[in-house]
């Protein structure tokens, strides 16, 4: 089985596949985090931002994505990258990759070559990535909301933090959009836990309908 959970930036997305893939007992796989993976890469080169030679980088050394269902890491060769994927420098240039079809195509490849079932979660999971999927998920917030909940992670004030997030949402809107048959969640007056009862919740009844 697929499950597909997309939304917004800062929607609590990875915390909610995470939980959703732990009580489920299967792995998730954020792709967000590869996104960020070509954008360090990109960093470290030196390279402009949204530079298309970011790809020989990765082939020379390509990111891996261990798909944890207690959070994923990533690493490139021998070096963990997991932690320096969050910094905001990467949170800054990660939508000018992410705009490149040849990068959108990499990542791609690597979510399609992992073995099902999962929990995927992103942008495009449950329209470009895996249309197939059984069940989809869309989760949204007020920006506020989710610039709240990140400045528990950022160093900057709640109102940059949200301002950069708004941002963000602009320039990723076009690999954004919910799937037409995506389930959509309004997250900002739920917990955490509250999300991840109703999608496994959700799951379920389709499993025991299908
Ligand atoms: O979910 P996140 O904030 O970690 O994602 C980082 C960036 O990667 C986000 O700004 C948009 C991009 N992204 C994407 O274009 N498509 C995806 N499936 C996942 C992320």
């Amino acid at each position: 089985m697929i499950i597909t959970i997309d939304g917004v930036a800062a929607s609590g997305k990875s915390t909610v596949a995470s939980g959703v893939a732990r009580t489920l007992g299967i792995p998730y796989i954020s792709s967000g985090l590869l996104y960020r993976a070509v954008t360090l890469c990109g960093l470290e080169a030196a390279l402009e931002g949204g530079d298309l030679r970011v790809l020989e980088h990765l082939q020379a050394q390509p990111p891996r994505l261990d798909p944890r269902a207690e959070g994923n890491r990533v690493w490139r060769g021998e070096r963990e990258l997991t932690e320096a994927l969050h910094a905001t420098r990467v949170d800054e240039g990660v939508s000018a990759y992410a705009a490149l079809p040849e990068v959108r195509a990499w990542v791609d490849e690597q979510l399609r070559a992992l073995p099902a079932p999962f929990v995927a979660e992103g942008r495009d999971m449950g329209t470009n990535v895996f249309p197939q999927a059984q069940a989809k998920f869309y989760l949204t917030a007020h920006p506020r909301v989710r610039a709240q909940r990140r400045s528990a992670e950022r160093p900057e004030e709640l109102d940059a933090i949200e301002a950069a997030l708004v941002e963000r949402d602009a320039r990723d809107a076009a690999q954004s959009a919910p799937a037409a048959d995506a389930l959509m969640i309004d997250t900002g007056e739920l917990s955490a836990q509250q999300v991840i009862d109703r999608i496994v919740a959700e799951v379920e009844s389709r499993r025991a309908r299908a």
